[in-house]
């Protein structure tokens, strides 16, 4: 098995997921791009290339199984595995986003890209991270998802705003990651939750107040773990988050 460290990160064009890819690349990582625009892809392929990174394209959109199917066919025809992968790809489904008013078509779109999507990825891939010696795999969460830290009623552990959609879909997401490291305990595959902070980016128009390079930390930390680290649990700078 060749020592180059095999990479796929869903949504990798810009935000939290080209950071990771720049922090990964940075590592040595042979980083496959994943982007749902062509245009949006070759850019960032091509800006990551400029920084010295090891990137190639994956034409991916995590809604479609088509597009997924053949992603980890071309994965599977130019490595034969995969080492990592990071699950970022997430949309939040617009907000203000009110449990008594949100549209039903909202709630379909944001679990159908956060929950489905990473579902459909992972197991396209599961295959392909089997025949790794230290496969990874990190789903970009949220603390908006901790159940914990939404009932909080005060001080800084009350995270975000009334979300129909996108905390719970973050929520659902913990809880698939959760039943994936309960299944997959006794092979070699690490499988844990990571929440970024609170960053700018276009998710939420750029009013984070951290940077996506912040936010891209703990996934470059989860990515990289020894053959000894956690798995099926949450994960931010501080350490564990709460369910
Ligand atoms: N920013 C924060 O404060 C924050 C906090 C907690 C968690 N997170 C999580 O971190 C992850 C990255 O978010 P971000 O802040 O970097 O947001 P972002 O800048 O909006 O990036 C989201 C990425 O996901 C991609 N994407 C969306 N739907 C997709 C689909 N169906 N198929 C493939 N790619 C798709 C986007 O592609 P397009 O460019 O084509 O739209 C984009 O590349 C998300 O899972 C988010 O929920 C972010």
């Amino acid at each position: 098995m060749s020592e180059q460290t095999i990479t796929l990160i869903t949504g990798a064009n810009k935000g939290i997921g080209y950071e990771i890819a720049v922090g990964l690349g940075a590592l040595g990582h042979t980083v496959g791009v994943g982007a749902r625009s062509p245009e949006r892809l070759s850019a960032a392929v091509e800006k990551l290339r400029a920084e010295g990174v090891d990137a190639f394209a994956v034409p991916l959109d995590v809604t479609s199984d088509e597009s997924v199917t053949a992603a980890a066919s071309l994965f599977s025809e130019r490595f034969g595995r995969l080492d990592v992968l990071v699950n970022n790809a997430g949309v939040t489904g617009g907000m203000p986003q009110t449990p008594t008013t949100v549209d039903p078509a909202t709630m379909r779109t944001v679990v159908e890209t956060n929950v489905i999507g990473v579902i459909r990825v992972t197991n396209a891939m599961l295959p392909l991270l089997r025949r790794s010696a230290a496969p990874r795999i990190v789903n970009m969460s949220s603390s908006v998802g901790s159940l914990t830290r939404q009932s909080s009623q005060s001080g800084v552990e009350a995270v975000g705003p009334i979300s129909a959609a996108y905390s719970p879909s973050k929520t659902f997401l913990n809880a698939v990651t959760l039943q994936y490291a309960k299944e997959l305990h006794d092979t070699n595959i690490l499988i844990n939750a990571a929440c970024p902070g609170y960053c700018a980016t276009d998710l939420n128009g750029f009013r984070g107040i951290r940077t996506a390079q912040q936010g891209a930390a703990i996934a470059i930390h989860l990515a990289t773990l020894p053959d000894n680290g956690p798995t099926g649990s949450f994960f931010e700078d501080a350490g564990v988050v709460p369910w």
